[in-house]
């Protein structure tokens, strides 16, 4: 594993550089203008509603029970946000693992720097980066919770992680539960249409379409492959391993 700084000190893995890694991005200029757009405004409300409900239903518990991490490893969380998983990750991989959050919006690595220095840890590193050229070429798992489905080839961008990654976890919103459950997620997906950057017609099933895009990713480019379904059939936890 190589130990580099890149913005913010990403040590204990092969950090390609600060701002974007290798091959082409697969999301455009203009969607990640909107992207950061829109998660910079939200970043202190979604911040809080991410820490209120981080243990809700058990997801972000099973992506990391999932990722099969052993002391002393390194992990990556891909649009790690605020940085919600990183409590559960830095415990998995222990005071000589490495966990290294990669965002592309500035207000939320703001906030994950802010909690990485208020615990004090310093085995966690933030980077700024685009997760679909992503600027590390190597760590032992990668992680993506709620990220994925922003893309529209969810299917390119897993298939590269699976390439730096032994082990690849995705978590998704997926319209596998009740009548109820699936309405509610069908209002979610119109509501935040323009965020996923649907086309017109069916946001549900284009959600849809990129969690299986995901799976899709993993089956090809990985051994091995786990599934599970969390809060209602809403949640979709997707693993592959190599
Ligand atoms: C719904 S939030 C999820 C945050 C975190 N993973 C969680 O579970 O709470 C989506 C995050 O993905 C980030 N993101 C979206 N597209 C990205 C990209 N191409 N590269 C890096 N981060 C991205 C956003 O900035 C945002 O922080």
């Amino acid at each position: 594993m190589v130990a580099e700084d890149a913005a913010g000190g990403a040590r204990g893995a092969a950090v390609t550089d600060s701002a974007g890694g290798d091959g082409p991005a697969t999301t455009d200029p203009e969607s990640i203008r909107r992207i950061v757009r829109e998660y910079g405004a939200w970043a202190p409300v979604y911040d809080w509603f991410a820490r209120a409900t981080a243990s809700v239903g058990g997801v972000r518990a099973g992506c990391v029970a999932a990722l099969d991490l052993d002391p002393g490893d390194t992990v990556v969380d891909f649009g790690c946000g605020p940085g919600v998983n990183f409590p559960a990750l830095r415990e998995a991989v222990g005071p000589d693992g490495r966990v290294v959050g990669v965002d592309v919006t500035g207000p939320m690595l703001d906030r994950a720097r802010a909690l990485v220095e208020r615990r004090g840890w310093t085995n966690v590193s933030v980077v700024r980066g685009d997760a679909t050229r992503p600027p590390i070429s190597r760590a032992d798992g990668a992680l993506a919770t709620f990220v994925t489905s922003l893309f529209p080839d969810p299917y390119a961008v897993v298939a590269r992680w699976c390439d730096l990654a032994d082990s690849v976890v995705v978590a998704n919103f997926a319209p596998h539960g009740g009548r109820v459950a699936n309405a509610a997620l069908g209002a979610f997906a119109r509501l935040n249409a323009r965020l996923f950057d649907f086309e017109v017609g069916d946001p549900l099933g284009q959600l849809e379409a990129r969690t299986e895009a995901s799976r899709r990713a993993l089956v090809d480019c990985t051994d091995e492959v786990a599934v599970e379904d969390y809060v209602f059939g809403t949640i979709r936890v997707q693993a592959g391993r190599s």
